[in-house]
């Protein structure tokens, strides 16, 4: 069975619920606390075991390209004033990996944004993280969680989450041939379904390991009203060729993608933290709310 190397980041979309932040600068760049989100991604899949990170990018994204990259004029100053840890800190985010670029001329949908990968990643099974979902664990990586349902199974990965019903709506849901505590077996997926029509409460979230069969897929499927190619299609046509698995992951999503999501993340990574989190606490509890 072949390893999972690599894994795709696309980080292309236009972030237009996070406006105006994202006018100018990209929202994977926002931090919780002092660390872009997407660095929390890229930690996830580095302790994963992934050994290249190909990040799908769009006009507007240089910030991200700079972040993984060497900053000479800043490593040399914090040298000067003799900064060690600080000067740690950064070579380390550039040292992680190795990072392709590859850019998505115009945002044309998630499945879209894949598809640029193809060249890139070659006949081998890869990972597709999305920067929107940040997954704490002080366990097993989530994405690891999958590579393990891989490595058991040989065939395609999403993570699901429970989302109680009054919510699911806002997700992708799958529709599945049987359920257990910590998996299940997808024979179809259903974008942002009514309440009512939900095939079940397990909604879809960012992290995939994919066989690279999708790439053919999702050149031919049908492109949705607006234009897009969109992932939901190229999967359902992929586990109705070969099996897929979903992971329910173990580990505290937050969808950081959102307003109020990111706030909520941002409230408990900083409650996290030794150097002020119990000090944060009780601001927080003093709060007259
Ligand atoms: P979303 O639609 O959730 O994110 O796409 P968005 O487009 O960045 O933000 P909103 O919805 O306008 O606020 C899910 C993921 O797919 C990527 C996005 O960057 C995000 O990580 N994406 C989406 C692309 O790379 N290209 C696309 O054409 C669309």
């Amino acid at each position: 069975m072949k390893k999972i190397r690599k894994a795709v980041f696309p980080v292309a979309g236009l972030g237009t619920r996070f406006l105006p932040a994202t006018k100018a600068s990209p929202k994977e760049m926002l931090p919780l606390v002092d660390k872009p989100m997407i660095q929390y991604v890229v930690e996830e899949a580095i302790a994963s075991g992934i050994e290249e990170i190909i990040l799908i990018t769009g006009r507007g994204k240089n910030a991200i390209e700079d972040h993984f990259d060497n900053a000479i004029e800043l490593e040399q100053l914090l040298k000067e004033k003799n900064k060690l840890e600080e000067l740690k800190m950064i070579k380390d985010i550039s040292d992680m990996c190795d990072f392709v670029y590859i850019r998505q001329k115009e945002p044309l949908g998630l499945g879209h944004a894949i598809l640029r990968a193809k060249n890139a990643i070659g006949p081998e099974p890869f990972a597709v993280l999305l920067g929107d979902d940040i997954i704490y664990s002080d366990g097993v990586p989530a994405l690891k969680q999958l590579i393990t349902v891989y490595e058991e199974t040989g065939s395609s990965v999403i993570a699901v989450e429970k989302i109680p019903r009054s919510k699911i709506s806002s997700y992708g849901v799958v529709d599945t041939e049987w359920e257990k505590d910590d998996s299940c077996k997808i024979r179809g997926l259903v974008e942002k379904p009514a309440e009512d029509k939900a095939p079940s409460e397990l909604a879809v979230i960012g992290r995939y390991i994919l066989t690279p069969k999708i790439f053919e897929l999702l050149e031919n499927v049908e492109r949705d009203k607006s234009g897009e190619i969109q992932l939901t299609a190229g999967l359902n046509e992929l586990c109705a060729l070969e099996d897929m698995y979903g992971c329910k992951f173990s580990g505290k999503r937050y969808d950081a993608g959102n307003k109020l999501g990111f706030l909520m993340a941002t409230v408990e990574y900083g409650l996290r933290r030794k150097e002020f989190g119990d000090e944060f606490r009780n601001y927080i509890k003093a709060l007259n709310l």
